[in-house]
């Protein structure tokens, strides 16, 4: 492979993936930019107090795992809950924190989204994925966000069951577990579910700025049309150029726990004449496509409407604001230009 031979763009609109769930289990590590995240490389903010309480937590829930001896053993500690929930708002390190913890763990160990996980319940069935994450000393969530009552159920059984074998867990959310679900579905319907998700956790609040916001400009970076397609032109990896239009329609056609596979490869992509969203659909498929963008740090390219500014006043104001919002501050980085 020569980097410096210009190859010709592909399209997303061309590719097709499939997932197995060999393949999501083989993809359940912390994403590329988290390869080496420590509590060591996390730089508590000073005016939130919060950042640093919560690596001293972690050290503790580290600390606690520990397979023999100590003063903190797993033996001698069990009334520390079998699960830690960073809860938080975006950017503040949530994810950073999570690959940091699953670096020191000992053991076989898992790392995923929470749609990586209903993807592999959905591709193996239920009994074979407890099998295959039972006995595991860690299992990992990033993202805990219940928009839908089936998967809660799902996730919350899954996840006592794991914990009554002696796994532990820890997860990630812009929303803490007991306000899951609150204003998307019946959460009422399901408060049994989230109870009991809630009383695995011990739960910490990670207050602060967006991190990722602290060195960038306002907004998403939008190109002419031109710059856009004579950087494509340019480009030396791997890029894919398509239509916001034809992406999104593409997006609708491919399971969001294929977004993956569907970006896998790929440096950057390109995306023209970009507009704002009218349907909420269509915006929840791109803030999912996005986060895998976000996980493989893969560089936008776009045209148009700056990417931070397709999802409408009316969007920014409804259930799922701060996932639109987190979106936003994504993309801002993303296309920021930094991977170019
Ligand atoms: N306090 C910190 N010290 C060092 N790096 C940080 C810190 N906080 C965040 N980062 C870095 O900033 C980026 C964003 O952090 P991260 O993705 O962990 O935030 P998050 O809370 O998970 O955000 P999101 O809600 O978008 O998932 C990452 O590259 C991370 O390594
Ligand atoms: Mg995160």
């Amino acid at each position: 492979m020569t980097p410096d031979v210009p190859r010709v763009a592909e399209h997303l609109t061309t590719r097709h993936p499939t997932l197995s769930g060999t393949q999501i289990v083989e993809h359940l590590l912390p994403p590329r930019q988290f390869a080496t995240a420590s509590l060591e490389t996390y730089r508590p903010d000073p005016n939130f107090a919060s950042q640093s309480e919560a690596v001293a937590a972690i050290r503790t829930f580290i600390a606690a795992g520990q397979p023999s001896g100590g003063l903190f053993s797993r033996r001698r500690s069990t009334e520390v809950k079998p699960g830690i929930y960073l809860d938080g708002g975006f950017g503040v390190g949530k994810t950073h924190l999570l690959a940091a913890l699953w670096h020191a763990a000992p053991g076989r160990k898992y790392f995923g989204t929470f749609i990586e996980y209903t993807a592999l319940v959905g591709a193996l069935g239920y009994a074979a994925a407890i099998a295959l994450l039972t006995g595991a000393s860690l299992v990992c969530i990033d993202e805990f966000e219940l928009d839908d009552p089936g998967d809660t159920r799902l996730m919350s059984r899954m996840l006592s069951e794991l914990a009554a074998t002696g796994s532990r867990i820890a997860a990630t959310s812009n929303t803490p577990p007991n306000a899951l679900g609150e204003g998307r579905f019946a959460a009422q319907d399901f408060l049994r579910e989230i109870d009991a998700l809630a009383a695995q956790f011990t739960t910490l609040k990670i207050d602060g700025l967006d991190y990722r916001r602290r060195d960038l400009e306002g907004h998403a970076l939008a190109l002419s049309e031109d710059a856009v397609r004579s950087a494509v032109e340019q480009f030396a990896g791997t890029i894919t150029i398509d239509s916001f239009d034809d992406a999104i329609k593409h997006l609708s056609t491919v399971h969001p726990s294929r977004y993956v596979r569907l970006v896998d490869g790929l440096d950057a992509i390109a995306l023209t004449e970009v507009h704002e969203l009218t349907s909420q659909t269509d915006a929840l498929r791109l803030v999912a496509f996005v986060d895998r963008l976000y996980d493989a740090q893969i560089s936008v390219i776009a045209s148009g409407t700056p990417l931070d500014e397709v999802f409408a006043p009316d969007m920014l104001t409804g259930g799922y604001r701060k996932k639109y919002l987190r979106a936003a501050s994504r993309l801002i980085a993303l296309t920021s230009g930094e991977g170019l």
